[in-house]
């Protein structure tokens, strides 16, 4: 693993297992989501990912070995919500329009990570009868599939290219993204059904 891969393992490790309690895991692997945690989800990660798509599309040129049409989530997670019936989210705060293209790529290692999460959650959530009731129809969580493995080294390959000077700065992206979890959570949480 190349140094600024392996510092983004380290320095994100605390906050990654929070966010990954924070996403109803526990709740998941019992078996019990609600349908209505569920869209949650998926109001969570689109707005995150629809922030940082369009925030990469205004860097072509630093993004261009990125190849962000090959790792866009937002196709996936708007047909996710058609299936289940959840209008298209928005959220008052602010994205990441403004970020630079360094915390940007600090960003865009949280949406790749989250790939290799989706091998395990993809299954997990076929034990909740609140998601098989939709039959075979999960886009976002079915991940990048067979091209996990490929697509992963292919961004490790990418920050290896980074200059020392700014693995701060991606660094201090990856935290930033973690906490935008965070705080998507809390504003796209509905207190009730309905
Ligand atoms: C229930 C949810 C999740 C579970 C169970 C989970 C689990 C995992 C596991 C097992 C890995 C290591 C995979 C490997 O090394 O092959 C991983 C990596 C990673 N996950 Fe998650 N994850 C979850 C959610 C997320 C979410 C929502 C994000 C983003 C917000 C995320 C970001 C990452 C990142 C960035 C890595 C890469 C760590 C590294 O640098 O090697 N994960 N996750």
């Amino acid at each position: 693993m190349n140094e600024l891969a392996s510092r983004l393992r380290s320095h994100t490790k605390a906050l990654h297992d929070a966010v990954e309690q924070r996403l109803y895991t526990e709740t998941m692997l019992a078996g019990q989501l609600t349908a209505e945690q569920y869209r949650h989800l998926l109001r969570i990660h689109y707005l995150f990912h629809r922030d940082l798509e369009a925030a990469i599309d205004r860097h072509p040129d630093f993004f261009d070995t990125y190849q962000p049409d090959s790792r866009r989530k937002t196709p996936a997670l708007l047909a996710d919500l058609a299936v289940t019936q959840e209008a298209v989210p928005e959220t008052k705060s602010v994205g990441m329009r403004d970020w630079s293209v360094d915390a940007l790529l600090g960003a865009a290692y949280v949406s790749e990570g989250s790939m290799l999460g989706v091998t395990q959650v993809g299954p997990m959530l076929k034990k909740n009868p609140a998601v098989t009731s939709l039959g075979d129809n999960m886009h976002f969580y079915a991940g990048y599939g067979a091209d996990t493995g490929h697509k992963w080294k292919a961004f490790g390959q990418l920050l290896s290219k980074v200059p020392t000077e700014r693995h701060d700065a991606v660094v201090a992206g990856a935290e930033a993204a973690f906490q935008r979890y965070q705080q998507l959570f809390t504003e796209t949480q509905v207190t009730s059904e309905g």
